[in-house]
């Protein structure tokens, strides 16, 4: 299957992006900055896009790649992250969010 990982370079979407790449071909959305630490572990059946989940650009392309499932672990993890930046985190979680449903749904139907 091709599957989507949003925040798939964080604490679970890492573990799940290297167990999932063995038997699928897996594309992780994030901001990247532990990348380069995965790019050495994980070698096969996998594409690392840096970006935002809110940018629907990026997921306009990725969703052009005939993703069959979408595994959504993108976000601030915790209340004080949220409350220290909460422009921020209404734009991952809300509008981020509303943004990957709506593609998700529009590739479903073609
Ligand atoms: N770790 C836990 O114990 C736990 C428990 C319950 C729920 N969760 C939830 O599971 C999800 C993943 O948790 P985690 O521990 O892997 O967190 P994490 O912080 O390690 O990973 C989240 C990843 O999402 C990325 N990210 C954040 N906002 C983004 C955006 N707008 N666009 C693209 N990438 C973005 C970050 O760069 C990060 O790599 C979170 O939503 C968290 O709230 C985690």
């Amino acid at each position: 299957m091709k599957i989507l990982i949003t925040g798939g370079g964080g604490f679970i979407g890492s573990f799940l992006a290297e167990q999932l790449s063995k038997n699928h071909n897996v594309v992780v959305l994030d901001h990247g900055k532990r990348y380069r630490i995965l790019k050495k572990k994980i070698k096969k059946n996998i594409e690392f896009v840096i970006g935002d989940i809110s940018d629907e650009k990026i997921l306009d392309r990725i969703f052009k790649k005939n993703i069959e499932v979408v595994i959504h672990l993108a976000g601030s993890l915790g209340n004080n992250a949220c409350m220290n930046n909460p422009v921020d985190a209404v734009l991952s979680h809300v509008h981020g969010t509303h943004l990957l449903i709506k593609k998700s749904r529009e590739c479903q139907s073609t």
